[in-house]
């Protein structure tokens, strides 16, 4: 007797295939993870099947239990997934179809062409809204630790040389607008994500009367108005993988932007700047140096965003080139999909937590934002409500900055009488601009890092939260 064949080899094949190539060609070892998105999508599937007459009302009952029980067993570790029946399509389907005759009857009108495509978009939605909420957790442990530390001012940094003064709190809420472009990205993205592709068949639809505006309303792609959302080409609708690409495309800028953080993090851990402190339980020790406490999820954060990039050029490069409509190779999108959805989210989730878990030396920040250095704009800015014109100021203010370097003395201990001697517009008020809380006070347009500025942009951030967090949003 022959080993029982997989469906999809039934009838025209007299062999099943070599073990190497079932093991090549396989990937239930990774799609099984699509299980519920396959059982939900096909109950939607056998509904429509019954609403048009395919299957009668006692057999769409088979199959919605029949179905529902295989599920629960997944669920619970009980199910054997099969090798030798290549995905997870045909191992629930072949499961089914031992149990319940009516199950020979589920694939009517269907391939697993677009049902894989319909299973993915489905795995798709609930990662994005996800990761959506978990960026949203990020923002939050940002908008808190700058909230904790709001008086806190620190030097900004321009190719990370000391630039000018801004608070905490600035720097990290320009990570907050970063993370927020990325969850308008995503948000957008879903709306890609959200169109049913099942009914295009294998490539080129069906000859039954399928109801595809009932399917997708069964399985929720609807737009705002609540109507049906469906792919418009039954060739593109089995082949397209863009909205797989687009995910990893912002994931990878979410990566991208995590690992910035990460860097910053890294930098101000480091003893010589001593801006912040990570909790032990988020940092890990040498195996040697017994003195060390390193910032490891911060370095992995950084680490793993070749990945998530890796991933995006890898399903860019398997979607050039390739003929219509599907081909095998489109079996290797999953593995590179769940790798960034599963890499970026936990990232993400760690990074906050980490933020959480993190302090500020905020002795070892008034010590790096008292340098007067970071003032010398403000001097320029000084002689130009003097009128005189900028590009004079600047090169002015770099004859003080030489002069304060020959005598060994910071700017702000230029006397008045050696100022004056520089440049004849320096008068007694010149002193002020070296008051830090002061120079603070005057930068406040939209986006500066000045003391009400930052205020009232954190405000903004508790407020957006809040509202989301009441559902007024
Ligand atoms: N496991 C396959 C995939 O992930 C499912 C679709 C297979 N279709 C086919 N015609 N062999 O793409």
């Amino acid at each position: 007797m022959k080993e029982q064949s997989p469906v999809s080899r039934s009838g025209r094949f007299e062999s099943g295939p070599g073990a190497d190539v079932a093991k090549f060609t396989e990937s239930i070892s990774f799609d099984w993870r699509l299980w519920e998105y396959d059982i939900f999508g096909s109950i939607a599937h056998a509904t429509m099947l019954q609403k048009i007459g395919v299957l009668t009302l006692a057999e769409l009952t088979e199959i919605k239990n029949g179905l529902q029980q295989i599920g629960g067993e997944i669920a619970e570790g009980k199910f054997k997934w099969k090798p030798e029946l290549e995905d997870v399509h045909m191992n629930i389907e072949a499961e089914l179809t031992k149990r319940v005759p009516a199950g020979a009857k589920l694939h009517t009108g269907r391939s697993r062409n677009d049902q894989v495509a319909l299973d993915i978009r489905l795995w798709l939605r609930d990662q994005i809204i996800e990761l959506m909420r978990e960026l949203r957790g990020l923002q939050k442990a940002l908008v808190e630790l700058g909230e904790k530390n709001s008086d806190v001012i620190i030097p900004g940094y321009t190719h990370l040389q000391r630039a000018q003064p801004v608070y905490f709190a600035h720097h990290l809420l320009a990570y907050a607008e970063m993370f927020e472009r990325d969850y308008a990205r995503l948000n957008d993205c879903f709306t890609r994500v959200n169109v049913c592709p099942l009914g295009s068949g294998a490539i080129a639809g069906s000859t039954l009367p399928l109801d595809r505006e009932f399917v997708a309303e069964l399985l929720q792609f609807v737009d705002d108005e609540g109507e049906p959302r469906l792919t418009q080409n039954s060739m593109d609708g089995v082949s397209d993988r863009d909205f797989a690409i687009e995910f990893c495309s912002a994931g990878a800028l979410v990566a991208v932007h995590l690992s910035r953080l990460a860097e910053d993090i890294i930098l101000w851990a480091t003893t010589e700047f001593n801006f912040i402190k990570i909790a032990d339980a988020y940092t890990t020790g040498s195996s040697l140096m017994p003195q060390k406490k390193n910032p490891d999820i911060a370095e992995l954060a950084r680490g793993k965003t070749g990945r998530v990039v890796g991933n995006l050029v890898s399903l860019l490069m398997l979607l050039k080139g390739l003929p219509m409509t599907y081909n095998r190779d489109l079996q290797e999108d999953k593995e590179r999909l769940f790798d960034t959805a599963d890499t970026v989210r936990s990232t993400v989730r760690l990074t906050a937590a980490m933020l959480q878990n993190t302090t500020i030396n905020k002795e070892s920040c008034a010590a790096a934002a008292s340098d007067p250095a970071l003032l010398a704009t403000d001097l320029a800015d000084y002689l130009v409500k003097k009128e005189m014109p900028f590009r004079q100021a600047h090169h002015v203010v770099g004859s003080v900055v030489a002069f304060a370097e020959k005598a060994g003395r910071p700017l702000n201990q230029l006397t008045v009488a050696e100022l004056h001697s520089l440049d004849p517009n320096f008068s007694e008020d010149v002193l002020h601009v070296f008051d830090l809380k002061r120079a603070m006070g005057k930068r406040n347009s939209t986006g500066a890092p000045g003391t009400k500025e930052v205020a009232r942009q954190l405000s903004l951030w508790k407020k957006k939260f809040l509202s989301e967090d009441l559902g007024t949003a």
